[in-house]
This record gives C-alpha cells, structure tokens and sequence, in this order.
C-alpha cells in the first residue's frame, strides 16, 4: 500500500528543494501576498536562518504588517534575523533621473540641460517601464549582495511583477544591442583620434564598462528566476470565483514566458471545525459552507499546485504575533489536504 500523506506546508518544499533561496509571491492584489511574504520570512527567520522581505509597494503594505516605518528607510532587522527592506521605487526613479541629467551636464560640460532635453527627460519619468527597471534594479542590488539565506519578494500585485520578470530577456537583448552599436562607434572614434594623434575622452570608456555591468546583471539575475533549483514563484489564491479564474490564466502566461508556477497558497479558509463548534455564529458557519464549492473547484484543478493553506483569522494579521501565526501556517497548514477533502466531501 502506498500512504500518502495529506500533509502541506512550506516545510516540505524546503525539504524537498534544499537549494531554494528565493520565494517571489506573485498574484492578483489583495489576496494576501504581503501577508505570505511576512509570515513565511518570520518563520525562516525564528529557524535561524538571515531572511531578506523585500517589497516594492508604493502603498508602504510591509511597513503597514510589520506596525514600523519601514518604507524608503533601508534595510531594517525588525526581529533577531528578519531584515525587511521597502524600497521607496519613485525615489529611486527621481534618483536615477537625476544621475542621467548629472551625466549630460558632465558629459557636454554644460551648467543648464538644454529645455527640449529636459522636456524629454521630465516625460520619461512617468514611463511605467522606467518604474518597472527602478525596482528590478533593487531586486538585483539585494541578491547580487548575498548576504541573507533567504529572500522573500513581495511582488506588486500580477500582470506588473511578471511582465517585470519577462522584461529580463527583453532588456538584456537591448543592451547587448546598445553595446554592439556603441562599440562600432567607439572603433571609429579610435581610428580617427588616432589619425589625429589625439587620444580618446575617458567617458568613452566608461560607457561602455556600464553597459556591459548592466548587462551582466540582467543575465545573471534572468538566470537565477528561471533557474528552479533556486527560485519558486508562489501565487496566493482565496477560495472565490474571480481569484481562481485569475489563476488559471496566471498559470498560462508562466508557461508562456517560460517560468514554472512552483506552487499555490490557499488563503483565508474558513477552518470547517467551526461547524462543530457552539460557539460559532450562523454566519460563521454559513462562510465555511459558501467555499466549498470553490474548494473543491481549487482542488480539481490545481491539486499537485497547492503547497499551503492558511486560515480566516478574525482580524487582519498585523504585528509580529499574528505574523507569527502566518508563518507556523504557512510552514505547516492545520488545514492540511486531508481537511480539504473533508470539506469538499461534505
Ligand atoms: N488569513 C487572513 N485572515 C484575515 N485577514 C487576512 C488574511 N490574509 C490577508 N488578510 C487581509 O486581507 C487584506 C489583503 O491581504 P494582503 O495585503 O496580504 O494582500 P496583497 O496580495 O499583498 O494585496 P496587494 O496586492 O494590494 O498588495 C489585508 O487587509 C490583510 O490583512
Ligand atoms: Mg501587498
């Protein structure tokens, strides 16, 4: 006979995997991906382990978890191992604009930026591709540094984390293309200072030294997402029709850029032992019966995809306790799949 054990949780994707590192919880908004990213590196870090929780949203939702001013402040180590980093992603994009204007004023040894040039960098600003490349950066930043065991990403909420994903091969291309360009031109400047006896501006050089850095980290950085020995992607779902739609094509568009979905939470279920339970209201009672159907929905199609659960708590979980809480959950569900069948079976 073979025991299959009903058994769930990120415990046995570690145990399984021991060389992942990275954990990018991807999805829709508001399903409960912040919340995954604080309980899972809570746990990782209570098992002694240096955990980075890493996000970009703007709306500062890991400073709003964790009850701290984390945004735009640093890597902050909010608990013995737990290092939380909310990157203030228009502050680095301000930032990076300013390093361009910096190199044209430099470059052309001027004082004032040129009003059409400004107009245009002013425009750029605003492209959301130029958002998109900010927060890839500080990913790259945190990872090439290597200095924690783990790192938990928080991903702004779906098409826009996995675009930003797919964009690794896009941008990579373009450099290279970039580079190629610049060198053929770099080849003639040469030749022609050459005939003139002069010798080439230093920032010549220099151009194309931080081409080829930026190049190196995209390709090291796509390497390392789509490399499964290291990276899972997770998605978090709850047990209702538009979620569970949004994952099936969540599931498609992963295939099609080439990522493997590792795996699915399941959360805010209704724990079924409030049936049995006196002191549970009517409403209670009927919330576990209204999911059933999309359980059993999530079961069916997703059922080798679903690596934990976590329960309906009665307030929000915010602060280290109730994060806490998410992470022994997360690491191993109480609603394990065996209570899922129970509850679908009913
Ligand atoms: N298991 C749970 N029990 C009760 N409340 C929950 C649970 N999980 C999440 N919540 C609440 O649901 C809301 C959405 O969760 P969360 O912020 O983690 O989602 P998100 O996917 O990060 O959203 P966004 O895409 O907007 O960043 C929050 O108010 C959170 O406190
Ligand atoms: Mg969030």
């Amino acid at each position: 006979m073979i025991l299959l054990s009903n058994k769930i949780g990120f415990k046995y994707v570690f145990e399984r995997n021991p060389d992942l590192r990275y954990i990018i919880f991807a999805g829709k908004g508001g399903l409960g991906k912040t919340t995954s990213s604080a309980g899972l590196s809570y746990k990782l870090s209570d098992l002694n382990k240096k955990v980075l929780c890493f996000s970009t949203d703007p709306q500062a939702s890991l400073s709003d978890v964790f009850e701290r001013d984390l945004f735009g402040k640093g890597e902050i180590e909010v608990k013995k191992n737990l290092y939380v980093l909310e990157i203030d992603a228009d502050k680095r994009v301000n930032e990076y604009i300013e390093s361009i204007r910096q190199k044209i004023r430099d470059m052309y040894k001027i004082e004032e930026i040129p009003r059409e040039i400004e107009d245009y960098i002013e425009s750029s600003k605003s492209e959301p591709a130029m958002y998109e490349s900010a927060v890839y950066d500080a990913m790259i930043d945190v990872i090439s540094q290597g200095r924690h065991d783990y790192y938990i990403f928080d991903m702004p909420p779906f098409g826009h984390g996995i675009r930003m994903i797919a964009m690794a091969d896009i941008l990579a291309k373009w450099v290279d293309k970039i580079y190629e360009a610049r060198k053929e031109a770099l080849e003639l400047d040469v030749a022609a200072a050459r005939l003139k006896g002069e010798k080439l501006l230093e920032y010549e050089d220099q151009i194309m030294k931080e081409l080829n850095d930026i190049r190196n980290r995209i390709v090291y950085f796509s390497r390392l997402l789509t490399d499964e020995r290291r990276t899972a992607f997770v998605m978090v779902l709850i047990p209702e029709k538009m979620a569970i739609l949004d994952t099936e094509r969540a599931v498609e568009m992963f295939e099609e850029l080439g990522l493997k979905l590792r795996g699915i939470v399941i959360n805010q279920i209704y724990p079924p032992k409030l049936l049995e339970d006196p002191g549970a209201s009517d409403y209670l009672k009927k919330r576990v019966l209204s999911q059933k159907p999309y359980l059993r929905e999530i079961y069916e199609k997703f059922s080798d995809l679903i690596i934990a659960t976590i329960p309906m708590f009665n307030r929000e979980p915010k602060g280290l306790e109730m994060i806490s809480r998410i992470g022994d959950e997360l690491w191993e569900s109480s609603i394990d799949l065996g209570v899922i069948e129970e509850i679908i079976k009913r």
